[in-house]
């Protein structure tokens, strides 16, 4: 990003401290960095320890004198690419969703002509409320990009969504958000990512240990390029890449379902772990223990095969369909014969015995399956491994 400029907005949170790392991470890129943090900011994160990694004068209060003399408010919010807002409060947010110009920050954010880019970071309550939904939407339609937040523990000792997005991962979306418009502008891929969940009763289900990780990295590198993105994901912990269009879904009926409703596309890549199986009946009630101890038998029948149902269709078919073959023995044959069966245009096989590490981790080693034959890529990060891919799907549908 040598050359770049981002604004970065950092208002008052406890993950405040983690701008800190977000700006080093840019500054090793070269990207140059100027930081305005609200007063609230400044109790989390002092504005001496960001000068310092940033190398840049911090600004904090829109009546500065000294600061308007050297550079004027409505010039700082169009001097650099992109404005980025990490972490946005829910406060911050509702006052961007509404216009609210009350003290440096948000009236930067207001005056700019530049792309915005917004990280939450709040309670779990706080963001699932309404109001802040509401705001997110908002914002959402105006063109801001949205990363995050990721689900966990928090601060105020709740668990759920409202954790900053991990620094590394706002600075894959900053980076995607300043690279030039690519080759696959114009263009639309759908992609499925993470398990599904198959209910059992309304408090048990059946899953695998998909993390959505490498189908996740697939669908930024593909926005990344400029493609409009469809990501249909199964439950996963992870924050959507920026710049594509989510749908959450839970059992593979509902992963069919999302899927056809987004086609037409000009790819489609299936690198969800869909069960293979459902329960027949599952329970509308939770099921109890019975006083034999008796487990409930569980009668199970096969779930629709998205890739292949996908695959098989006519005219609507996209023009390149991608699987993955997740195995942990006879890899090449199996994929092989997955190609032709499946009846999609490449396989993406990798191994997932528990040795490799692979299933849940941060690397990835596989093979790509064409008609002409197999590639062996060599172990790479899942981000690599899925710019890989991109750029080859986007040399296929030139
Ligand atoms: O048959 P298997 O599950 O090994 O096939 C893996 C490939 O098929 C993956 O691309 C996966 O996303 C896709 N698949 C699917 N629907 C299913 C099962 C697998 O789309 N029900």
């Amino acid at each position: 990003m040598n050359g770049k400029s981002v604004l970065l907005i950092v208002t008052g949170g406890v993950a405040a401290f983690k701008a800190i790392e977000l700006v080093r991470l840019l500054r090793k890129s070269q990207c140059s960095v100027t930081c305005v943090l609200t007063g609230a900011a400044g109790r989390f994160v002092t504005p001496l320890s960001l000068q310092a990694v940033s190398e840049n004068k911090v600004y904090t209060d829109l009546f500065s004198l000294s600061d308007e003399s050297e550079m004027g408010h409505i010039q700082l919010s169009r001097s650099a690419d992109l404005l980025v807002v990490a972490p946005a409060t829910a406060n911050f947010l509702a006052k961007m969703a509404n216009g609210i110009a009350d003290d440096l920050a948000s009236t930067v954010v207001l005056a700019t002509d530049k792309p915005v880019l917004v990280a939450p970071a709040m309670n779990v309550r706080m963001w699932l409320h309404a109001a802040t939904q509401a705001n997110v939407a908002r914002l959402q339609q105006r063109g801001i990009a949205v990363i995050g937040p990721n689900e966990g523990a928090m601060a105020c000792n709740e668990v759920g969504p409202g954790r900053l997005a991990e620094p590394h991962e706002i600075f894959a979306a900053i980076q995607s958000a300043l690279t030039a418009p690519g080759p696959l502008v114009g263009k639309h891929v759908l992609v499925t990512s993470g398990p599904t969940h198959e209910p059992i009763d309304p408090v048990r289900y059946i899953a695998n240990r998909s993390s959505g990780r490498q189908g996740h990295a697939i669908a930024g590198a593909l926005a990344a390029l400029g493609a409009r993105v469809t990501l249909v994901s199964g439950p996963v912990n992870m924050p959507p890449p920026a710049g594509v269009d989510l749908h959450k879904v839970e059992t593979a009926a509902e992963m069919l379902a999302a899927c056809q409703s987004a086609l037409p596309a000009d790819a489609a890549v299936f690198a969800a772990a869909v069960a293979d199986w459902r329960v027949a009946n599952a329970a509308d009630l939770k099921l109890k223990k019975t006083p034999d101890g008796a487990p409930p038998a569980l009668a199970l029948v096969p779930n629709p095969d998205i890739l292949a149902t996908i695959s098989a269709m006519g005219p609507e078919r996209p023009r390149l369909v991608v699987g993955f073959a997740a195995e942990t023995h006879d890899l090449r044959v199996h994929a092989q014969d997955k190609l032709r069966r499946k009846g999609c245009d490449w396989i993406v096989a990798n191994d997932v015995s528990p040795s490799t590490g692979i299933m849940g981790g941060l690397e990835n080693e596989v093979h790509l399956v064409t008609a002409a034959g197999i590639e062996d890529w060599p172990r790479l990060s899942k981000d690599e491994v899925a710019a890989r891919l991109a750029h080859r799907i986007a040399e296929a549908l030139i």
